[in-house]
């Protein structure tokens, strides 16, 4: 990435033109990106001496590819690891530990210079757009410092790739010598993209490019996105707190709990048969917009308590301090990332819409089952007018939706354990269309994460 202000000590200034690396563009599908074993802990440390005394365990070892024109959505509550997960493969940190691949290529260790070709090809846009953008540099110079950064001169000159830029993402070319405070917090955005984009990148990693705006604006900023991923063939990674951005717009998503992730599936997959409790929980936070379904509102129940300390994660699983279907083994094995479907990795002991993996093990956790209650009126509203909202922008009339507006309560296996589900899990018609089933969300309202 390029110029956020604070990290503006990755990039180096110009040289030559001639450092561009031309090498051939992975085919549609094939991967761009790989990490393997990725972690990053931040040390504590305490004293006089700074002896490190802990250890934040942001990012705790993931796996995942991302493919040549995709769009990988990453989805999990504020502190998962979503951001430091952003920054490890931008390169923006350091890993602890684990490899970062792109195009083939070992990028984890790469210095200044190993990676100036990279800053190119990968770019990240940032969360908050007023932030993002230093205030005392005019639009012009903002869009226009990855060329002064590379050294690459753009035909007819930078002020025009730049008014050429502003039109693209939707901005007037004759405001190329405002500065940021006259713009609103979606043109603001805008301008971030047009940054991210002047240096035409393969990979864009945007971490959380809507949550700052209001809702219709939001919708306007990720069909922007979808537009010029689709004339410009870029790959991006979208960062969101929850589903109801990334899932119009998504091929695959990844969905993380407390710096690992937990669910990795395609996206029709993931909304019509979520293998994963939390994936469920989050779902569920993420209504659809049909009156005829408002009534399955009271089925939807809320992750009690707050996420547990990276510093400290719970043994086994970690979610299953917070997980209605949590058994002994929980608390004592990890559950490992395995492909139970094609096309739909999950880490769980005791999976929805499919067959238990330790069905021995039958005994609630007493905790657990305490561990629902229902899901809050506002912030199922305010998830359902962000859905709604990008859905109508983007066009999107697809499956999921669809889907999703079908699959009626069904199934959860365990979840008829827990109180809130109990009526929920009546109705069913067993595994393959559990989505709304009951189980549910926590998680803040999305407004939280400003
Ligand atoms: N530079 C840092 N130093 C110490 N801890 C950090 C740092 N950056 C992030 N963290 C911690 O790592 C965890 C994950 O943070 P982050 O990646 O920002 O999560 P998310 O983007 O999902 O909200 C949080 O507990 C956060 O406090
Ligand atoms: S059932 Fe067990 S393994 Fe699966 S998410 Fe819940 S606590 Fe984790
Ligand atoms: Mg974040």
């Amino acid at each position: 990435m390029s110029e956020n202000p604070k990290d503006a000590a990755v990039t180096v200034p110009a040289q030559s033109t001639g450092t561009v690396v031309t090498k051939a563009d992975p085919a549609p599908g094939e991967t761009l990106l790989k990490v393997t074993g990725l972690q990053k802990h931040f040390p504590i440390k305490k004293g006089l001496l700074q002896r490190q005394v802990g250890a934040v365990r942001a990012v705790d070892g993931l796996d995942f590819e991302v493919r040549a024109g995709e769009t990988l959505g990453v989805v999990g509550e504020s502190g998962c690891g979503k951001s430091t997960m952003g920054r490890l493969i931008t390169r923006l940190l350091e890993p602890t530990a684990g490899k970062v691949e792109f195009e083939g290529k070992d990028i984890t260790h790469l210095g200044v210079s190993g990676m100036r070709p990279l800053r190119r090809d990968v770019q990240m846009i940032f969360q908050d757009p007023y932030s993002s953008l230093n205030p005392r540099h005019t639009i012009g110079t903002i869009i226009g410092a990855p060329f002064k950064l590379q050294g690459v001169e753009p035909e007819g000159g930078i002020k025009k790739e730049v008014q050429r830029l502003l039109s693209v993402v939707g901005l007037n070319p004759e405001h190329y010598n405002r500065y940021p405070h006259e713009f609103s917090g979606g043109q603001r955005q805008r301008i971030g993209i047009a940054r991210a984009l002047a240096l035409n990148p393969k990979l864009v990693v945007a971490d959380e490019p809507v949550s700052a705006l209001d809702v219709s604006i939001q919708a306007q900023v990720v069909n922007l996105l979808d537009d010029l991923q689709q004339e410009l063939g870029l790959t991006y990674v979208i960062i969101a707190h929850d589903l109801s951005v990334v899932r119009h717009v998504s091929d695959r998503i990844a969905v993380m709990y407390l710096g690992k992730i937990v669910e990795l599936a395609d996206r029709d997959l993931l909304y019509k048969t979520p293998m994963h409790p939390y994936t469920k929980a989050l779902m569920s936070a993420v209504p659809i917009p049909d009156p005829a379904r408002k009534a399955a509102k009271s089925e939807r129940i809320l992750l009690k308590g707050d996420v547990p300390s990276p510093i400290a994660p719970p043994s086994g699983c970690r979610f299953h301090t917070r997980c209605w279907k949590a058994t002994e083994i929980c608390r004592t094995t990890e559950p490992p990332l395995l492909e139970l479907r094609p096309g739909q990795q999950v880490a769980c002991h005791h999976p929805e819409n499919f067959a238990d993996q330790a069905p021995q093990d039958t005994v609630l956790l007493t905790d657990a089952k305490e561990a629902a209650e229902l899901v809050s009126e506002e912030a199922l509203a305010q998830s359902a007018a962000t859905s709604a909202a990008v859905a109508a922008e983007v066009g999107a009339t697809e499956e999921p939706a669809k889907a999703a507006t079908e699959a009626e309560p069904a199934e959860a296996s365990g979840a008829a354990e827990a109180p809130a589900t109990s009526e929920a899990s009546a109705t069913s018609e067993a595994s393959a269309t559990a989505e709304a089933s009951g189980t549910s969300a926590d998680e803040e309202p999305p407004a939280k994460e400003k």
